[in-house]
């Protein structure tokens, strides 16, 4: 392969201009022409094309979000949409195609790829919802992110001795949640594969309350209860549990929705190496025109699963850390 492209798509993750970094770079070491696209699909679709080499890649390392910024597309979703973006991969000559993304993003791959474009995927969401891949880049850094939202609200729920419902990202995948509650030490967890038991919940937010706490930090994926779009009775997981908890047990409760302050942020060490080496192998696997790939990382060894079964799969709940969660949480 001599000419590619990269796009970022879906919602952003910090990490993902690392990984445009490695890619672009590797390709050059590898004689490889690269073009970088602006807003996804939808710069594809608009000709958003700008050449990028090493030095263009520069001083983007340490920075949040995404410099090719991103977008969801609904002229994608369409067969018109479609032939438009693979009519502006072949003016510009590109024999493939490196997506950084979600699992919509990757859908969104695979139909270039039903057209005859060559595709590689580069998992890159702070859900952490891919299955075949143990981490996706920008989750390390929303799960800081939330530990130190965490620490801090901590500080005023036991000044107050309070509980708190801190509401995560997460609609379909409750990783992010589990993994920020287990290093932040939240005394419940809520996850949306996982049918809540208010019962144990409210038991467990008064033991902590009687106990010498005097608090509780309750962390709700958002997807608790269904997906939040379709939801009729109330538009937030959070506030109907903390309403829910307060009725039952009489326990002062607050809310902190996080939002998108979990997509930013500088990202982490380890999602800058996540990210470089997923990127750069991503590089390799165009050049060897080895594509239809999704790069994961699995046991700590960079991979390349096929795409279209990583999207097959579905993404198991981690059952260990959330008996880990309950063991070290009960006082
Ligand atoms: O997929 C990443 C994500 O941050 C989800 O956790 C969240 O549900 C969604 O994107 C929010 O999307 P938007 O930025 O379009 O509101």
């Amino acid at each position: 392969m001599k000419v590619i492209g990269i796009l970022t798509s879906g919602g952003d993750a910090p990490g993902m201009n690392a990984a445009v970094r490695a890619i672009t770079r590797v390709a050059n070491k590898l004689g490889m022409d690269v073009f970088g696209i602006y807003h996804g699909f939808a710069g594809l679709i608009e000709d958003e094309i700008i050449r990028l080499d090493s030095r263009k890649v520069g001083d983007v390392l340490h920075r949040g979000g995404t410099f090719l910024k991103t977008a969801r597309s609904p002229e994608f979703m369409t067969e018109e949409g479609q032939a438009k973006a693979v009519a502006n991969i072949k003016k510009y000559g590109m024999q493939g195609l490196a997506v950084i993304g979600g699992d919509g993003s990757f859908k969104g791959a695979l139909a270039l790829q039903r057209h005859g474009v060559k595709v590689v995927g580069i998992p890159g969401t702070i859900d952490n919802d891919i299955p075949c891949t143990d981490y996706t880049i920008g989750f390390d850094t929303a799960i800081n992110t939330v530990v130190d939202c965490v620490n801090k609200i901590r500080d005023t729920a036991t000044s107050h001795e309070r509980t708190f419902v801190v509401e995560v990202m997460g609609k379909n995948c409750g990783d992010l949640a589990l993994h920020a509650g287990l290093a932040g030490g939240a005394e419940v967890i809520l996850i949306p594969e996982v049918e809540p038991d208010y019962d144990a919940v409210c038991k467990k937010v008064q033991k902590s309350h009687h106990q010498a706490k005097s608090h509780a930090v309750v962390i709700v994926a958002e997807g608790v209860g269904g997906d939040p779009a379709y939801r009729k009775d109330y538009l937030s997981a959070a506030f109907h549990v903390a309403e829910l908890i307060n009725k039952r047990t009489g326990i002062e409760t607050r809310v902190t929705i996080l939002g998108h302050i979990q997509r930013g942020g500088s990202p982490t060490a380890s999602d800058r190496l996540l990210a470089s080496r997923l990127g750069a192998e991503a590089a390799r696997a165009l050049y060897e025109e080895d594509t239809g790939k999704m790069i994961a990382i699995q046991d700590g060894k960079v991979v390349r699963v096929d795409l279209e079964y990583a999207l097959s799969q579905k993404k198991t709940v981690k059952r260990e850390y959330l008996e880990l969660a309950n063991m070290l949480s009960s006082v």
